[in-house]
């Protein structure tokens, strides 16, 4: 019983310390297979140390290149790579370049494809996320939803067998390092003050960030702010920063680790992103959350004002950040903190039963 895990993304390290974990205590062999799409120290390596992330048994050091000439080599890469192997099955996580390249090697190869996140739909095909999950999906044989969305989602696209709701692993791993994140000096590290009002903020899209239009409507929304915007800049953005002014209160920081992250966000006083991982993790802290973009995949995350979908729209913005949220409308969205060890246990009778 071996599988092959492809990860390459920042936010797939995160997913996979948490399902690794119970795969291995469920008696899974798994070889972590690292593409190499992300590779900067802080987009990267320090995730692994952290979380405590097995040794990949393999890096194939692909890096960065246009869409298709990325999925391209590591497709090259890893068809020889299972070809060595021979996994009884590949697992992927969400929806990048590195996902879909695992995905379409695998089903050439005639090895069943385990999809975790799956049934996520933003309906804007123009995000290469959306096209990566399409695919993704309609290969794969074993197939994890965060919610009853995806499941649903799924059924409507014809794909009914060995498909289960099992949460998400990101509250997982939200939940085991909440205590660290909370009780961590890492803010002090960065002259942050305890008690300082602030907001936390990612915009890396290309839709925003590349667009100049775009991005200068979400920087002047975060100008009429009386409080601090901390952003800690994508490598990819460094060149966009350098054709803005940023207002005096934005302040870029470098990638964060994780628990660095969780940090800056259980001390925000609100959120403005255009991930898809941070809208959750807001909601799951308690925190309000303005999500630049015009569309999200977690849904369920907009009921009673805990997400609004502002697009990168001043105005709109600035309308979010003054509405009212019910405290007592929060409740348990996309599990129970115990998803990798459902996982775990569909995997294994899926790899002995088929
Ligand atoms: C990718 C995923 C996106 C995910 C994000 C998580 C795809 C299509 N997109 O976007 O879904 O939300 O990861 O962070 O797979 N770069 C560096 N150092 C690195 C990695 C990248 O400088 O370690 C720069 C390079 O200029 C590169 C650019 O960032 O060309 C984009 O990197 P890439 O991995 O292609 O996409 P992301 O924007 O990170």
């Amino acid at each position: 019983m071996n599988i092959s895990t492809v990860i390459g993304a920042r936010p797939q390290f995160v997913k996979a310390a948490v399902v690794s974990q119970a795969l291995k205590n469920a008696g899974i062999i798994e070889l972590i297979i690292h593409t190499g799409q992300h590779y900067d120290e802080k987009m990267s390596q320090i995730f692994w140390e952290e979380l405590s992330i097995p040794e990949p048994h393999k890096n194939l050091e692909i890096g960065s290149y246009s869409h298709s000439l990325q999925t391209a080599k590591i497709m090259m890469a890893l068809e020889n790579e299972f070809a060595h192997t021979k996994p009884s099955a590949v697992m992927v996580y969400g929806d990048t370049n590195s996902t879909l390249a695992a995905a379409l090697v695998a089903s050439k190869m005639n090895i069943p494809l385990i999809h975790i996140e799956a049934g996520l739909r933003s309906f804007n095909r123009e995000m290469p996320e959306e096209i990566n999950r399409i695919v993704t999906d309609t290969l794969s044989s074993l197939l994890f939803c965060s919610s009853d969305e995806g499941v649903k989602q799924l059924r409507k696209e014809g794909i009914t067998v060995n498909v289960f709701e099992v949460g998400d692993v990101m509250y997982d791993a939200f939940e085991r390092f909440k205590g660290p994140a909370i009780s961590s000096a890492e803010l002090y590290k960065y002259g942050i003050a305890g008690n300082e009002k602030f907001a936390l903020a990612t915009i890396h899209r290309p839709s925003n960030t590349d667009n100049l239009n775009n991005l200068t409507q979400i920087l002047g929304a975060f100008s009429e702010l009386d409080y601090m915007v901390y952003w800690p800049v994508h490598p990819r953005n460094k060149i966009n920063l350098e054709r803005v002014v940023l207002p005096k209160n934005i302040r870029t920081l470098p990638p964060l680790s994780y628990i660095e992250m969780q940090s800056f966000l259980h001390k925000s006083a609100i959120v403005f992103t255009d991930s898809g991982g941070l809208q959750k993790e807001a909601y799951w802290a308690r925190k309000p959350c303005v999500t630049l973009r015009n569309e999200t995949e977690w849904s369920e995350t907009t009921k009673n004002n805990w997400n609004i979908l502002a697009g990168p729209v001043k105005e709109n913005i600035l309308k979010a950040v003054k509405k009212e949220i019910d405290m007592n409308s929060w409740k348990r969205l996309y599990g129970d903190g115990n998803s990798a060890e459902r996982i775990a246990k569909k995997v294994k009778e899926f790899l002995v039963n088929g």
